[in-house]
Parts: structure tokens; sequence; C-alpha cells
């Protein structure tokens, strides 16, 4: 059903039946806008909901990895339109850390980038966004006390008095039980809803799980990078022990950093560090696989970045958060919701990736 009524500053556009995305009239006394409703998920055992899809912010601002190490007025007007078309597309999960963005010169904190797009949405239009940040374990930092006081920071940052979801980055070299009693303590304190972990094992996960516990506080998350390409997950036991204690499985890297979108290719390989993970000859073994994502995704009229995030949605517990740039990115991925590949497909896609060996980074799964 299609139904458009405009004027008296009341606007209602677009209805599917059956798919989770709806549209609803949203009227203020001057601004009038139209948002997509898209169905929400518990995360983990803990009362906090968020989109099925979230939205990763860790390019806004970086120049260490993202934006060929410059950051400008262009970049930062793009950004804050991803952030933007996210909001319209009814995408309100968005994650950040304190390390993104930060130290280097140039550089402005993702975070504080992300406060400063909510609040000016928000004076404008009252929107609920859940925000996810991260603890960044370093050497130096030690005991529960360290928790709350970089959450403190992050806050101060964002412009808010509370996050919905805050998780330690990875873990640390020493110091790990401290550091999720200082979760625990943020918890008590008000200062978030939820907690999570990133980049744990299976041990790990379980071991954090079981101190949390104790205090009556879920673990709510567990952030691993998880795509059609990086299955590892899948391979170590952190994907079966999310399912197995209702953590949810955060997915970061969704897209493979734009590889598995088919805009790469051998001929015009990424720059920067991801030119030196995915490179010409890793691209060319990707080819026959994109190929297919491609057809597959001509059947339902979504392009190859919205097949492999329905992918990972498919696989459920997992909640993916790709990174958007821009306008047209944060588009893509509102389209990755509200359809279901078959499970034929889902199958077949995961056979053919198979046949890839995963190109493997720093290997954070076995911190
Ligand atoms: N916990 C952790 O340790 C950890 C680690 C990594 C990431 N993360 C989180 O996960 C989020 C997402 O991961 P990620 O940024 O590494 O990788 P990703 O989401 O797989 O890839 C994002 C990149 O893909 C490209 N892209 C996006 N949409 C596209 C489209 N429709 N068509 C073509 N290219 C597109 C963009 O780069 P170009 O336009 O430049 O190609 C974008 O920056 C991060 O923002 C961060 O919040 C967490």
């Amino acid at each position: 059903m299609a139904l458009q009524v405009n004027g008296a500053g009341f606007s209602l556009l677009r209805w599917r039946r059956g798919g989770a995305l709806r549209t609803r009239a949203v009227a203020s006394e001057s601004v009038a806008t139209t948002r997509e409703e898209v169905e929400k998920v518990k995360l983990g055992g803990s009362d906090l909901k968020v989109t099925k899809l979230g939205i990763g912010a860790w390019s806004w601002g970086d120049t260490t990895y993202w934006n060929d190490f410059q950051w400008d007025d262009r970049k930062l007007k793009a950004a804050k339109a991803a952030f933007d078309t996210s909001i319209d597309g009814g995408i309100t999960f968005f994650d950040t850390a304190e390390v993104y963005g930060a130290g280097v010169m140039g550089a402005v904190n993702s975070e504080t980038l992300l406060g400063r797009f909510i609040k000016e949405r928000q004076q404008k239009e009252a929107v609920e966004v859940a925000v996810a940040t991260k603890f960044a374990a370093l050497p130096w930092r030690l005991g529960r006390g360290s928790v709350l006081s970089a959450l403190k920071d992050s806050l101060s940052r964002l412009g808010v008095s509370s996050v919905e979801l805050y998780q330690l980055h990875w873990p640390g070299i020493w110091g790990n039980k401290g550091y999720i009693d200082g979760l625990g303590d943020a918890v008590e304190q008000g200062l978030v809803k939820a907690v999570g972990v990133s980049n744990y094992s299976e041990r790990r996960l379980r071991d954090a799980y079981n101190q949390l516990k104790k205090r009556g506080i879920p673990l709510a998350s567990n952030q691993v990078n998880y795509s059609l390409i990086y299955r590892i997950p899948e391979e170590n036991g952190v994907k079966a022990t999310c399912d197995e204690l209702g953590i949810t499985l955060i997915a970061y890297s969704p897209i493979a950093q734009g590889a598995l979108t088919g805009k790469y290719t051998p001929e015009n390989p990424p720059t920067g560090h991801r030119g030196r993970i995915y490179t010409p000859e890793f691209l060319k073994k990707l080819q026959p696989l994109v190929t297919r994502i491609e057809e597959v995704g001509q059947n339902y009229r979504k392009t190859p970045t919205q097949v492999v995030l329905n992918w990972l949605i498919a696989q459920d517990n997992v909640v993916p958060i790709p990174g958007a740039k821009n306008a047209e990115q944060a588009t893509q991925f509102a389209g990755a919701l509200g359809w279901r590949l078959t499970e034929q497909e889902i199958e077949e896609l995961r056979a053919l990736a198979s046949e890839i060996n995963p190109v493997i980074g720093f290997p954070v799964e076995k911190l």
C-alpha cells in the first residue's frame, strides 16, 4: 500500500505489509518528517532494544586507517549525511569508540562527531538513538576505576549523561577481572543500560558472563569480526557460545571493509591499509563469489552489500554494524532489512565462500 497525505505539517508515505519496514508520520510544530520503523531486537539478556542493524562510526573523523589519512569538511558533511540518512531509514543504533579518531593530528574524535550529529538532529525532532561506545584496554589502565573514568570521558565527548551500550574494545594484557567489575559498576551507577565485550574468545566470554552474572548483570554482547568471508566466529566456538548464553553477536566489518560490495576488483583494489589486506590476488579469488552474490541480489532488486548483510542477519542472534561514510552507503544498509534470503541461497553462498581462505590480519580471536 502506498499512501501519501501532504499538508498541514503532516505526511505519511510507504507501507510494506509483512516486512519489517513501515513508515509513520512524525509531526512537530515546525518540522514534519517521515521515518521508517525498523524492527528492534533485545541485546542479549539486557533490557536494551536496538535496531536489527547498526551503523559503525569508526571512519568518522579517523585519519589513521580511513579517509586517505585526511579529514576535511567534505568528509564531515558526508558523515553527517550518513547519520541523518540512517535515522530517516529507521536505523538508530550507532557504534563508536574512544579510540576512533583520537590522538592523531588532523583527526576528530568519532564520539564527538556522533554526539554533535545526535544533538543537531534532536534540535529538529524527537528521535531516540542508541549509542554504543568502547573502553580501550590499554596496558597502563588498571582496575575497575579506569573503566568508569574512561566512560565518563566518553560521555563528555558525546555530550550525554549515559549510553545504551558500553563495551570492552579488546581484552587487556592484564586487569581483565577489574575491567569486568568496572562494567558492572557502570550499570549500577546508571551510566549505561547494557554492557558488552569485543574481540573476546569463547573462554574469555564465558568468564566475563559468569563474573557479571554473580552481580545479576547480563553480558549483552560480544562484538567480533564476522562476515560471509570471515566466518571464524562459527569455527572457534564464539558464535555457538553467544547463542548458548544468550549474548548477541555484534558483527563488525560485515561487508569486509567494502570487499564484498563488488566495488573493488583486482584492477581497482582499495588504497591505504585496506589495500594490503584486500590485495588484487585476493580480490581475484573473490570474484566468483561476488558475481554470485550479485546474481542472487538481482532476484530481490538488492545490491551485493544488502545481500551479504541479509546473510549475516539470517544467521540469527547477529546484529551487523556496517560502516557508512555517506548517505548513499547508509541508504543501502537500510535496504538490507525487511526481506530474507532463502535457506538454499544462504547455504549456497556459505559453500561458495568456504572455497576462499579468509584474510587473517592481527589474530584478535586468539587474544
Ligand atoms: N570492535 C572492533 O575491534 C572493531 C573493529 C573494526 C570495526 N569495528 C566497528 O565495526 C564497524 C564496521 O566495520 P568496518 O568499518 O571495519 O568495515 P565494513 O563495515 O565492513 O566496511 C565499511 C566500509 O565499506 C565501504 N562501503 C560501505 N558501504 C558501501 C557500499 N554500499 N558500497 C561500497 N562500499 C561501501 C566504505 O568504505 P569506502 O567507501 O572507502 O570503500 C566503508 O567505510 C566500524 O565502523 C566500527 O564501528 C569494530
